[in-house]
């Protein structure tokens, strides 16, 4: 049995809307804690908001109200994003709320019982936006070396905790646990910022300075500095001095997500207070990376910041939570822009993964009037061993990659199951087994195959994609339990035959671009003008033909010519819309190879996009498609 898992996101403060950088540590946690309660993992998924702190008091004066009024104004949007987002956290925990502010104090004053809080004079370089002091050497030309914000010399009489005490200790844990600071870049990092002499850490703020924070149970005049006060959460919210049992369920955290510019709070302030209270390290501390926008940093000031509710509204919730994980690696920076997110969902959702799903259910209602059919030995014995042995794999290669914390990676894995999903339907060409009676059983298993790939995949989507996860079930004509461990095993024969289908909208719908060439039917006119000029060689070889094999046709609603085809020309799938449905009816030209122009700028056709186009003899009316007559792989040049 595997321990409970333990996952915390940084908790945010509530001085600021969320913007996608917050969205991004919680759907990572998110897609985590899913996957760890699918597998049987017991469970424990902690996010919540920071609430004390001079940014916090600074932005209520700025609207004339007070502090508590302005955080719990301000904490909704936090709460009301994570359920648009489907965040599945199990607590949500606010630092004003009287179970953390205790646990504070507590703290504190045990501390100070055993001689690790001191009070001492201090003066230094103190950074207002950061909330920290510096010294001399830290300052840049009077800039905070942080923020690079103007910093002021202070001089006042503080609490302090010996965090220098602690330095060698701390290094020897980090050496000894590879683990625990990650990724590796990110741990050499907090290895060599302890290279230096590690001094105590000023815990207080004057109340003269700052009233908005938990008082100093031992000194009426100051407050707790802010991150003395937000790091508790981890422990407080989990009944550490409240509830035993539950504290020894949870702790010591499985994994701290941050990001990296929070690395040395939680490194070195936070792993050094754990262990003067005389508690166990969190397994994992692990800082992600940094989202630019566009190519710049986001801020408010250049009005980039992207606001996450914005996103989900018009890409759709799954959509946002796929293209943030698969996009970047976890601990590296990247850059947002809905080009590429737009790319991924019209390639990978739409076209991978819609498509496939499309077919399927289209197949099933059309070849076995949508009831799943059984099982029956196959006929392609390869790639059906090559699917079952990838589904039952599956589950392992996820555990390593997001024990990793390799999202992109563990997301590929399971493409490699939509990619043979596509490849097998194409393979076994249900559509020409459907006219053959002899091969009726061949049929049958192939539409079974289909379905239980189908299964295997809403199962896999689900941390990633919770809500289509349960649409593709409902389509699939069952309801899966996805609280329930349903990854504990995973045995291929899963699904059952005789299940009624309920195909219904399509859930991985294409996003329309700006159309380049606002054209509507007429460039589906293959005839040339009568007086077509000569072209040189040169010109001719601008223009890239190609054989593909076109893998689902359909017509485009409202036009009686255009049939919408989804072409494979070796590389990728083209969605091409040909201007040849008075000749062809969808189910006729499926298999059949055709040859495109492969490089004409996409263009849209009664609103649906095509990218490329299939060549067609005839003059007003098409009168054939071009093939080839010998039989040739898809993608083959055509000069
Ligand atoms: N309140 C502290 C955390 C205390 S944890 C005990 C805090 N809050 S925050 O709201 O400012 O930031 C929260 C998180 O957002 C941090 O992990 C930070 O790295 C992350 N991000 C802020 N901007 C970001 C990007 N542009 N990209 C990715 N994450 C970013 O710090």
């Amino acid at each position: 049995m595997k321990p409970p898992f333990y996952i915390t996101t940084p908790i945010y403060y509530v001085n600021d809307v969320p913007h996608i950088g917050h969205a991004y540590t919680t759907i990572a946690a998110d897609v985590l804690a899913r996957y760890h309660r699918m597998t049987g993992r017991q469970t424990f998924f902690l996010t919540g908001t920071d609430e004390h702190g001079q940014k916090v008091q600074q932005a209520a004066e700025k609207q004339g109200v007070d502090p508590q009024a302005y955080t719990d104004r301000i904490v909704t949007r936090f709460q009301d994003l994570w359920q648009r987002l489907t965040i599945s956290n199990s607590d949500f925990i606010r630092t004003t709320e009287t179970r953390h502010t205790t646990v504070v104090r507590e703290i504190l004053d045990a501390l100070l019982e055993k001689g690790d809080l001191y009070e001492n004079t201090y003066e230094g370089w103190y950074c207002l936006f950061d909330e920290r002091f510096w010294t001399e050497k830290d300052v840049v030309d009077g800039n905070c070396p942080d923020c690079h914000r103007p910093v002021e010399q202070i001089k006042e009489s503080n609490y302090f905790f010996r965090m220098g005490q602690h330095q060698d200790w701390l290094i020897k844990h980090i050496n000894a646990n590879p683990n625990f600071i990650r990724p590796e870049s990110r741990r050499n990092e907090v290895l060599g910022f302890l290279q230096q002499p590690l001094g105590d850490l000023c815990i207080s703020r004057p109340k003269s300075r700052l009233s908005w924070g938990i008082p100093l149970p031992f000194a009426k005049d100051y407050v707790t500095y802010v991150w003395f006060d937000a790091l508790v959460n981890y422990i407080s919210a989990i009944g550490y001095l409240a509830d035993d049992a539950k504290f020894k369920t949870w702790w010591p955290a499985s994994i701290h997500l941050v990001g990296k510019d929070i690395l040395t709070t939680h490194s070195v302030y936070w792993t050094t207070m754990l262990h003067a209270m005389g508690l166990e390290m969190p397994k994992t501390i692990f800082a992600h990376g940094w989202w630019t926008v566009d190519g710049e940093k986001m801020s408010k000031s250049r009005g980039n910041v992207v606001d996450p509710n914005a996103m989900a509204q018009e890409f759709g919730v799954d959509a946002f939570r796929y293209f943030l994980l698969r996009e970047v690696p976890f601990g590296q920076d990247g850059d947002f822009s809905k080009t590429a997110m737009i790319q991924r969902i019209n390639s990978e959702l739409a076209n991978d993964v819609g498509n496939l799903l499309n077919r399927s259910l289209t197949m099933v209602e059309r070849f076995a009037g949508g009831i799943v059919p059984p099982p029956r030995p196959s006929q392609d014995r390869d790639l059906e061993r090559e699917i079952k042995e990838a589904v039952a794999g599956l589950k392992d290669r996820l555990d390593t990659r997001l024990g990793a914390l390799e999202f992109h990676r563990a997301l590929e894995e399971i493409w490699r199951i939509v990619e043979l999903g596509n490849q097998y339907i194409e393979r076994s060409a249900p559509w020409k087994l459907a006219k053959d009676p002899t091969k009726k059983e061949t049929l049958e298993n192939v539409l079974y195959t289909q379905m239980e790939i189908l299964y295997w995949l809403a199962l896999f989507f689900y941390p990633f994609m919770p809500t289509t996860s349960e649409a593709m079930a409902k389509q699939l004509g069952i309801t899966i339990h996805f609280s329930d461990p349903v990854l504990a095993t995973t045995k291929w024969g899963a699904f059952l035959p005789g299940i009624t289908i309920a195909k219904g909208q399509p859930l991985f719908p294409r996003v329309e671009t700006k159309p380049t060439q606002p054209e509507p039917e007429a460039s589906t006119k293959q005839a040339a003008a009568p007086e077509t000029p000569q072209i040189s060689i040169e010109d001719f070889q601008k223009v890239q033909l190609k054989t593909g094999k076109v893998i689902a046709a359909e017509a485009v609603l409202k036009s009686k010519k255009l049939l919408k085809l989804q072409v494979d020309i070796g590389t990728e799938t083209r969605q091409i819309v040909a201007g040849i449905a008075t000749k062809y009816a969808p189910e006729d030209i499926i298999g059949k190879l055709v040859v495109i122009v492969a490089n004409l700028k996409p263009a849209k056709l009664m609103g649906v996009e095509s990218q490329g186009m299939v060549l067609a003899a005839g003059d007003k009316e098409v009168e054939g498609l071009l093939s080839v007559i010998e039989s040739v792989e898809p993608g083959t040049k055509v000069k």
